[in-house]
């Protein structure tokens, strides 16, 4: 076995080869956890910890391994511009004002309020699908809904939705160089956040745009750059995340028609599978942290200055945690301690959103839907962050 420092380069690798995600990444994961569960990947230098007790030691103890040196691969070696407001990228104690400042806007009941009109979203759009025709419900269904929520969410109107799709994929691309056009196009958002925040500020509503823009803590609030990246960023985290959960979610039972029957009789249960669809799709793989000293972790010393990739979908399928099952699918698991929405001061800030629109989601579509059955080649991205899935035909039946 070789682990550690001297990990098989062949074992590691492809960990950071694109094309891994576009097929099946999980036994790759499953032999980095049996034979280098912290392994030292040579390019771009950087550890990757597939084991869930490793995922949890290192997100707990941001003072010895910290966000601001980046949280992706490719920002490993960047001069990262210290861009104020994004709270992925901030340590604390700075990351707590901000976290104090918009917490409120995302607590349990804050979030409940929005609970009816985030069910007729997904009601209209189930209701739109043709029962027993062939649908790519990624398009259909996943695409629009979280976006339709988030429009609810900053309380502005649903119709923009489609705009939000284009600024936050510019966005993802804008992370790995701008263009002339993402950089057209992000202005055009700035000026609409700008607009926006300007007329809840002269007229606040109980919208989370007027929430967070007359937010303070100890008589601070958000400046107006703060505000622009805080919006940008609820983008970018509330969307591809929730919509692969969706899509994966309706896969999965798809694969799985005895578990959506089951489902059905017993809608009490959704919660229970929202977290097993949760564990199972994995939406964001991985995010990276950087050490601030040396510390050892499983034998290993990781230096000070060397970076972590911290392999959420590889933790959630550790049989350690999840025993001889955790390589399937069970709608019924509990408990079910996955790591899908990070953990510790970063844990995922619209946990309780994403949890509801996937429940309510669930919910309206066992509903209508007694049976949802695979009707062609499903498509996966070929990223190492978003566990994107591209496309899901399924023919759904009443
Ligand atoms: C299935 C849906 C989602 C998943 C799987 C997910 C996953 C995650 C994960 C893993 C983190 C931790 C990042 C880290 O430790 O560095 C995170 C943070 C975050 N998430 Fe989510 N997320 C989801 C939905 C959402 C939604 C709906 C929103 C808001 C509308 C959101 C906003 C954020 C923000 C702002 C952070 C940064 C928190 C911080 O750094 O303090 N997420 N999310």
């Amino acid at each position: 076995m070789s682990t550690g420092r001297s990990a098989d380069p062949e074992l590691v690798a492809p960990i950071a080869d694109p094309a891994l995600y576009a097929g099946d990444p999980f036994p790759q994961y499953a032999r980095l956890r049996r034979e280098a569960p912290l392994a030292w990947l040579a390019d771009p230098g950087c550890w990757i910890a597939t084991k869930h007790a490793d995922v949890l030691r290192i997100s707990r103890d941001p003072g010895s391994f910290c966000s601001s040196e980046g949280i992706l691969l490719m920002d490993i070696g960047r001069d990262l511009p210290q861009i104020p407001g994004a709270l992925l990228y901030v340590d604390p104690p700075e990351h707590g004002r901000y976290r104090r400042l918009v917490n409120p806007g995302f607590s349990t009941s804050h979030i409940r309020t929005l609970e009816a009109r985030i069910r007729d979203r997904a009601r209209a759009l189930l209701e739109a699908v043709e029962p027993g025709v062939e649908v790519d419900v990624v398009e259909t269904l996943a695409v629009p809904f979280p976006l339709l929520v988030i429009a609810d969410l900053l309380g502005v109107p649903g119709d923009d939705w489609p705009r939000f799709r284009v600024w936050t994929d510019l966005m993802i691309e804008a992370a790995q160089g701008t263009t002339p056009e993402s950089e057209a196009a992000l202005t055009e958002m700035a000026v609409y956040f700008l607009d926006l925040v300007a007329e809840r500020r002269a007229d606040p509503r109980d919208d989370l745009v007027s929430l967070l823009c007359t937010a303070e803590v100890d008589g601070v609030g958000l400046d107006d750059a703060e505000l622009m990246m805080f919006y940008g960023q609820l983008l970018v985290a509330g969307n591809e995340t929730t919509r692969n959960l969706v899509s994966g979610a309706l896969l999965a039972f798809s694969e799985h028609p005895d578990q959506w029957t089951r489902l059905r009789a017993h809608p009490e249960t959704i919660p229970v599978a929202v977290e097993e669809c949760l564990r199972w799709t994995t939406p964001v793989i991985s995010f990276m942290r950087t050490a601030t000293r040396d510390v050892e972790v499983r034998g290993e010393t990781i230096r000070a200055g060397e970076p972590v990739l911290l392999v959420y979908a590889a933790a959630n399928r550790d049989e350690e945690v999840f025993g001889d099952t955790a390589g399937s699918f069970d709608a019924t698991r509990d408990p079910n301690p996955h790591v899908s929405l990070g953990f510790g001061e970063h844990f995922c800030l619209g946990a309780v959103l994403a949890r509801l629109e996937a429940r309510v989601f669930l919910e309206e579509a066992a509903r209508r839907f007694a049976t949802l059955e695979p009707a062609g080649a499903v498509e996966r991205l070929a990223s190492g962050v978003i566990a994107g899935i591209l496309r899901v035909p399924l023919r759904l039946g009443v």
